[in-house]
């Protein structure tokens, strides 16, 4: 097993396979601890972690909040609106500002892609992304693959489609760097409006049949159309989306018989997923949430709690 020597998480682009594998192989021992009565072990104690979310969140944010306070570090919440950054205090100050009350670890979302990078170029804390813009969302793709292979068993060698806006999709795009070095086939699905140009370069195959790509995949991951992002025109209508790129219990029929559902959340029941597949018998949704919190626990670990000196 490979040692962990990053200071930040970032994304899946930048960690090896060993990597991958040593947080999903900490994650399995952390989330044993979700289940006690008493849901907490010190590892971090006396560790200060930030959360800084500038764009809406409820799972990701109490996930990670959730993933801290388990561990016992000290959490603390700030939301744009309420802080300096609604005076015209740009990003970076507020992260000196943060670093000279000597915090361990910022998890930041923002909807500009590289403000996590920008923060881990200038600060000594720990940097951690939650969602930067369109790029990535490492936790995310991280806890998808924990619960691809606690329900498949692996995911070499797994055909995963991934369904949706892939154009504006963080989740897709650390999903594939991710999958794609643990070994998976991965095709994606979706509206050629939707698609990002050039997508093949990444080992990706690209298909706009959806009924195609549910007969061969073990995993379908069905992405939310990221409506906030799309400043042009890309559909001629939700509905008409939804007739050609939802998921629904009929377009199933041909799928395999232990095909994977996976959503990362939010979904809009009766667009991109229908409420009987959303919960219906091949959905693991609510599993990735559970393992979410062992995906988190298990990174901020990684990052804060194995380091001579910290
Ligand atoms: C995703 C996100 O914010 O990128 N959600 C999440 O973190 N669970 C996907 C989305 O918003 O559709």
């Amino acid at each position: 097993m490979s040692q962990w020597t990053k200071h930040d998480l970032l994304g899946l682009d930048d960690l090896t396979k060993e990597e991958i594998e040593l947080v999903l192989e900490t994650a399995k021992s952390f989330k044993e601890v979700s289940t006690r009565d008493v849901k907490k072990v010190p590892a971090l104690r006396g560790k200060t972690i930030v959360l800084l979310f500038f764009e809406a969140s409820t799972r990701t944010r109490t996930s990670f909040e959730l993933a801290a306070k388990r561990l016992s570090a000290d959490t603390i919440n700030i939301s744009p609106s309420t802080s300096a950054i609604s005076k015209g205090e740009s990003i970076l100050d507020t992260g000196k500002n943060l670093e000279a009350m000597n915090v361990d670890a910022i998890i930041v979302r923002h909807s500009s892609s590289g403000v996590p990078k920008i923060l881990s170029d200038n600060l000594k804390a720990s940097i951690i992304n939650a969602g930067d813009g369109c790029r990535e969302h490492p936790t995310q793709a991280l806890l998808d693959l924990f619960t691809i292979k606690e329900k498949l068993g692996r995911i070499e060698g797994l055909n995963v489609g991934i369904v949706g806006d892939i154009l504006h999709s963080r989740v897709a795009r650390s999903n594939i760097w991710g999958l794609k070095k643990m070994g998976a086939n991965v095709t994606v699905c979706g509206p050629s409006t939707l698609m990002p140009r050039g997508i093949e370069e990444c080992g990706v195959k690209v298909s706009h049949n959806l009924s195609e790509v549910i007969k061969t995949s073990d995993v379908l991951m069905v992405l939310r159309l990221q409506l906030e992002r799309m400043q042009d025109k890309f559909l001629p209508s939700v509905r008409e989306y939804a007739k050609i790129f939802g998921v629904n219990k009929e377009k199933l029929k041909h799928a395999k018989k232990d095909i994977v559902i996976m959503h990362p959340g939010p979904t809009n029941r009766g667009v991109e997923l229908s409420a009987e597949v959303a919960d219906g018998e091949y959905s693991v949704i609510l599993d990735q949430v559970t393992n979410g919190i062992a995906v988190r626990m298990a990174t901020l670990y990684l990052l804060l709690g194995t380091k001579e000196g910290n």
